[in-house]
């Protein structure tokens, strides 16, 4: 079975073409477009602009996944203009633009399509949904709508698929920060999360405290990365831990944040020095917290797996943490963290989810019933 999943939850432009043959994956394509460079000039995602990014971009990554995936043959596929049109009434530039597409390709051999539904932005949402409406229609192919939060955890399924139960999960992005108990695939609880700002949220706003452009989180890291561990350069501030002697399983960052922004207001000289010993502390601090608190979740729930995703798994000290305190603990259990480019947002992860759950697909006579829900819940 081939599997097409679109991925348009924040602003990134992700499309996969995931094959499973007998239980086994074979990634066709994954391709992803950033809209980083956009952002940057603003300093964050302005949810109208990434939707308009969104329009503009998804059918060249349509195109250049079909083709990577040997899967784009010319020809035409079905149109009823009307219909689409009716789809697509509030996007009437991609409507052009998939109008278009449509006329030059064939439908390519492809059995399912997999579409992020929540949470996340709500119009960058809702162009990835009607897009999906759209290819349904034409392609006469089912739907299956895929929760964001929970393609960030079944990625790390990838290459591992005996994953032994229960297992934690800390899913940790730009708009979430929870950990989650897991009992099988599909069997989730969440134990815990942020009463205000989510950790890369907290990356992300530290950093711009700092001068730092747009996404934080990886700029931070970089600077951290050269600031080494020198009890100096982290001499600027001890910043605080928020909540990490708490007995449940919550988080909060936006005190971290003040507490950042205090600090550098009392700072004069912010030279190169200070500001990569703020990004260490505010990095140690971040990651003290998460660490703590899901091994507490870990030992309470005895764990058998610990799975890591979202964008700021994408931390490579965050992972070396983790790494670190789980051997010289001795925990024994599967650690498993995607690869950097899984652990940002992709369209492989949105297929990986939608073949756990084929069964809930969408037929195409139904797919206009599919809804955005920006603050989706995996429980
Ligand atoms: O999962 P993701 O790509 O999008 C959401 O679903 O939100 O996560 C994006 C977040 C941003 O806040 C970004 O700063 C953070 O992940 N991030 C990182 C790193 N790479 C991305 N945070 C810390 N260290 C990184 N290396
Ligand atoms: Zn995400």
């Amino acid at each position: 079975m081939k599997i097409l999943a679109i991925e348009t939850s924040c602003d990134d432009t992700g499309i996969a073409i995931l094959e499973v043959k007998n239980g086994n994956f074979n990634v066709l394509s994954n391709m992803v477009s950033s809209q980083i460079k956009i952002h940057k000039k603003y300093g964050g995602v302005f949810p109208a602009m990434a939707k308009r990014e969104h329009q503009k971009n998804i059918v060249s990554v349509l195109i250049k996944s079909l083709k990577k995936s040997s899967l784009l043959k010319s020809g035409s596929s079905k149109l009823n203009p009307d219909k689409l049109q009716s789809i697509l009434e509030r996007e009437p530039e991609l409507y052009k633009k998939i109008v278009s597409f449509l006329k030059k390709y064939k439908n390519p051999d492809i059995d399912l399509i997999a579409v992020t539904n929540g949470p996340g932005l709500e119009p960058c949402l809702w162009v990835g949904i009607n897009f999906a409406k759209a290819l349904s229609y034409a392609w006469n192919i089912p739907v299956v709508p895929v929760n964001h939060i929970e393609g960030h955890i079944l990625v790390n399924f990838l290459d591992h698929k005996k994953i032994n139960f229960p297992a934690i999960a800390l899913v940790v992005s730009g708009g979430h920060t929870q950990i989650i108990l897991i009992k099988g695939v599909g069997k989730y609880k969440i134990l815990g999360e942020t009463r205000d700002d989510a950790a890369g949220e907290c990356f992300d706003k530290c950093a711009k405290i700092l001068g730092l452009p747009y996404p934080g989180g990886p700029e931070i890291a970089k600077l951290a990365a050269k600031a080494g561990l020198s009890r100096e350069s982290r001499a600027f501030a001890k910043l605080p831990r928020p909540m990490i002697n708490t007995k449940d399983y919550d988080f909060s960052f936006s005190g971290l944040k003040t507490a950042v922004l205090y600090a550098d207001q009392k700072v004069k000289n912010k030279n190169k020095k200070y500001k990569t010993g703020m990004a260490l502390e505010v990095q140690q601090a971040i990651i003290d917290v998460l660490v703590k608190k899901t091994l507490k979740a870990v030992r309470d729930y005895k764990a058998k797996t610990l799975i890591l995703g979202g964008g700021v798994s994408a931390n490579k000290e965050l992972r070396r943490q983790f790494n670190y305190q789980l051997k010289t603990k001795n925990y024994k259990l599967n650690f498993l963290v995607p690869p950097a480019n899984l652990s940002t947002d992709n369209g492989l992860m949105t297929a990986i989810t939608a073949y756990f759950h084929r069964n809930k697909k969408v037929a195409p006579q139904k797919v206009a019933t599919l809804r955005a829900n920006a603050n989706l819940r995996i429980n």
